[in-house]
């Protein structure tokens, strides 16, 4: 199973603009064996050293915070290879992932008290990480926010998309959390020459860029503190996106293309719809979906948790506006 982390479709998306202009393609990271492009960095982190027997199953026990993907990525090497792994997981951790994380054998630690300060959770995670990091002898925590390789697992991921693309990626639009997306395929496009505009998209209220933080609702994108990981040349924009706008946007996603992606992605098609004006007719724009939409099911493909929070808005994706379906017209 782990040797098919990777290797991910590139679909085009030819429905999703209601204007003909740049070809739009999409990296389906919901492929991978875990479900997210987060399997990468679990690999990139782990597994290597598991190779090398640097990490052993007789000693070492791996340790990290993670509330989704990269735990359910981490607890599918370590079961693989018999290895203990703890998770530290807050009390915003859906059903369905502890539930995931449990049945892969993951020993799971919720954190239920925000820090008194800040109010936020994940401090309290990673202080709780530290200590058990500190504390557990041969303790082994991959820390994706800081680890160099995070990003280097996704060069592979940038690789991928330039070899489909012969080479010819002008704009790609990567969802920030860790940074670890966005920096490998930055560094890969670095190194290589390529002349790609790289777009970071980020939560509205995430501190990566300096903003303000401020409560989110959608997991996946966005983070309450700067990563190590971010640097400042890493993009060459930046675009910020409400949860409202993520919501709208992978309902879209469904209605024009039949893709049932997670939030981040719905991000990422929100950040090209504000920025297509700019990209030229018949440019290149690859646009990277970390993950599907089964975990959502209750948030954002739930239309009571939608009117909840943001009352009736479904005019704002039942509309066709001007697409022309052209799959439809072709099958004709
Ligand atoms: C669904 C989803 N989208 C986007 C991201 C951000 O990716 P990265 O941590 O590589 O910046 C993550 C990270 O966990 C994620 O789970």
């Amino acid at each position: 199973m782990l040797g098919t982390i990777g290797a991910t479709p590139l679909v085009r998306l030819d429905q999703l603009l209601s204007r003909r202009g740049p070809r739009v393609f999409a990296k389906m990271e919901s492929f991978n064996p875990g479900g997210s492009i987060k399997d990468r960095s679990a690999a990139g982190m782990v597994l290597d050293k598991i190779r090398s027997g640097e990490l052993t199953p007789e000693r070492s026990v791996v340790v990290e915070s993670s509330s989704g993907n990269l735990a359910i990525g981490l607890a599918q090497i370590c079961r693989y290879y018999g290895l203990r792994f703890i998770c530290v997981i807050d009390a915003r951790t859906t059903l369905r992932n502890r539930s995931i994380l449990k049945a892969l054998g993951a020993e799971v630690e919720v954190v239920e008290r925000p820090d008194p300060q800040t109010g936020e959770l994940l401090p309290v995670r990673l202080a709780r990480v530290r200590e058990l990091a500190s504390t557990i002898p041969h303790a082994y925590w991959p820390n994706q926010y800081a680890n160099p390789l995070n990003p280097r697992a996704h060069e592979r991921t940038m690789q991928e998309i330039a070899e489909a693309l012969h080479g010819d990626v002008d704009y790609l639009f990567a969802a920030v959390s860790s940074c670890g997306t966005l920096r490998g395929c930055s560094d890969y496009v670095r190194r290589t020459g390529m002349a790609t505009t790289i777009v970071a998209v980020d939560a509205m209220g995430s501190a990566i860029f300096g903003a303000p933080v401020m409560p989110r609702l959608i997991p996946g994108h966005g983070a309450a503190v700067r990563p190590d990981l971010a640097t400042e040349t890493m993009a060459d924009e930046v675009v910020h996106v409400s949860d409202l706008e993520c919501v709208i946007s992978c309902r879209r996603l469904i209605r024009r293309e039949a893709v049932l992606a997670g939030g981040s992605s719905g991000a990422t098609v929100a950040a090209l719809e504000r920025y297509a004006a700019r990209i030229p007719d018949g440019a290149n724009a690859v646009l990277i979906f970390p993950d599907g939409g089964d975990g959502y099911l209750d948030t954002i493909y739930s239309d009571e948790w939608v009117t909840d929070r943001f009352g009736e808005v479904s005019h704002l994706w039942d509309s066709n506006g001007s697409t022309t379906f052209p799959a439809y017209q072709e099958a004709l």
